[in-house]
């Protein structure tokens, strides 16, 4: 049957024990490289983040933050008053895909003018500096908190100009640009840095941090005398921390050719036919950027052998008409007709909405199979990250804050994870998944908080 013939041509989708052990392996290795030099060449870059401590509870005071690099670009207002209670507003604004594409100053000028619309509508003084946390979701080579150069841009953004150079300054230059606001950055900071914090700031055991959204990456606790790239590094008081979160960067891991025995032909023309090629690797196998075109480009290769849609195949070629979205509602669909026999509705639907004429009842089923395929190696190779970080840490009890939209929407990709973690790691460890929320917010007021302490300490 036409199952039996696609189960044959996805095999190379479903990934052994043996392999993900291997990846670990491959993982901890490039993540040692990583650790050792700030190079450009390492695939895994293990940036510093200058976050040295967790927060205590007691944190407080009146913070702005911004959000960019997730689904939403936001600004949001924060209250600290010393209990996990935050008080927070926010709101969501738009970037056009010719800004994310554009000049640098373009988009800053952009970030900036939704920073003073937020003010303005929200009463607040703008000429008052509000201690600032920019949450910026991208790899940035940190010399302090406040200082920060992009890297690389990864994801959906490409804007000119500004690859290395120090993000926070031309933050600040759009703002002296415009005149009206001036800001006071104290931390810039990753999304997963932020999520780690949120989630810590609940649960004291919290030492991952872990986004599985339109991109993937990971940060974690990790001990001094295990970055030899920060030997001799003291702090404002002259003081050498016992750990620093580091930014692995994970998304990148791969990128120099160690993920080759796992990867498919349908991994390289994803990667291929991005405006990143060659870069980010493991995150398109994972992410919400990319498993929907993962599943699209399978299903195309399917339907040109004529194992799908009677082999129409003109509707499924057209790039990037699977988000992860469907992914998402065809894997809920599945499970709903395993239960009670109901058939495929929602998948006969997203199939038709996408243009597909001849479609049938297997269609759907095997179409749903592709997902559950797709969507579960996702969930295997971020369980392989996740537990090898358990495993290097080998502490007694590790929680790990999650975000992101994948792991919040997929229905069963929470599950996987776990599951397979369990698994993975080896040795008397426990752990525990939680999702962290508002990484951006809470977290990003956090460290501003903490920094700002800090500051005020050394006056
Ligand atoms: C959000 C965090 O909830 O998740 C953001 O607050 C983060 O900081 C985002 O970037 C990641 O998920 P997604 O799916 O929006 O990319
Ligand atoms: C991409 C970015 C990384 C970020 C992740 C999740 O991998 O490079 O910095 O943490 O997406 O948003």
């Amino acid at each position: 049957s036409a199952r039996d013939l696609i189960q044959d041509e996805c095999r190379s989708l479903v990934l052994s024990n043996q392999q993900l052990k291997r990846l670990m392996a491959a993982m901890e290795k490039s993540m040692e490289e990583g650790l050792a030099t700030s190079t450009k060449k390492v695939a895994v870059k293990m940036l510093p983040t200058y976050v040295d401590s967790v927060p205590n509870g007691t944190e407080r005071g009146d913070f702005l933050a911004l959000d960019l690099g997730g689904t939403n670009f936001r600004v949001l207002h924060i209250r600290l008053d010393g209990t996990p209670q935050a008080e927070m507003r926010g709101k969501i604004f738009r970037v056009p895909e010719s800004i994310m594409r554009g000049s640098g100053e373009a988009l800053f000028d952009h970030i900036a003018d939704c920073m003073a619309k937020f003010m303005e509508e929200n009463g607040l003084r703008k000429d008052v500096k509000l201690p600032l946390g920019f949450t910026f979701s991208f790899p940035c080579a940190q010399q302090g908190l406040t200082k920060g150069k992009l890297i690389s841009w990864t994801k959906g953004f490409k804007a000119s100009g500004v690859e290395g150079s120090d993000v926070v300054t031309l933050l600040r230059e759009a703002c002296h640009r415009r005149k009206d606001i001036d800001i006071d950055v104290v931390a810039l900071l990753n999304d997963t840095v932020g999520t780690l914090m949120a989630c810590a700031f609940q649960e004291n055991t919290c030492q991952i941090g872990v986004i599985v959204g339109t991109g993937t990456n990971a940060c974690y606790m990790e001990r001094m005398d295990r970055i030899p790239k920060l030997a001799g590094y003291v702090d404002e008081h002259d003081h050498t921390p016992e750990e620093m979160i580091i930014n692995t960067e994970w998304g990148a891991f791969g990128d120099d050719g160690t993920m080759h025995f796992c990867r498919t032909k349908w991994d390289d023309q994803v990667d291929r036919e991005s405006i990143n090629p060659g870069q980010q690797l493991y995150e398109k196998m994972i992410s919400g950027m990319y498993m929907g075109e993962v599943v699209r480009v399978i299903l195309e290769d399917l339907a040109r052998k004529n194992l799908l849609f009677c082999g129409n195949f003109e509707a499924i070629s057209k790039a990037h008409c699977f988000p992860t979205k469907f992914v998402s509602e065809i894997d809920q669909d599945l499970i709903d007709s395993e239960q009670d026999d109901a058939n495929f509705q929602k998948t006969y639907q997203i199939l038709e909405d996408i243009g597909i004429e001849t479609v049938s009842s297997s269609d759907c089923a095997n179409v749903a199979y592709v997902c559950s395929l797709v969507s579960t190696r996702a969930a295997h190779l971020t369980a392989a990250g996740i537990a090898m970080l358990l495993n290097r840490m080998n502490k007694r009890m590790v929680t790990v804050g999650v975000d992101g939209s994948v792991y919040r929407f997929h229905p069963t990709y929470p599950k996987l994870l776990d599951e397979k973690i369990d698994e993975l790691i080896v040795g008397d460890i426990e752990y525990q998944l939680m999702l962290s929320e508002d990484g951006s917010g809470r977290g990003a007021a956090l460290v501003a908080a903490v920094a700002t302490r800090i500051k005020a300490e050394k006056l």
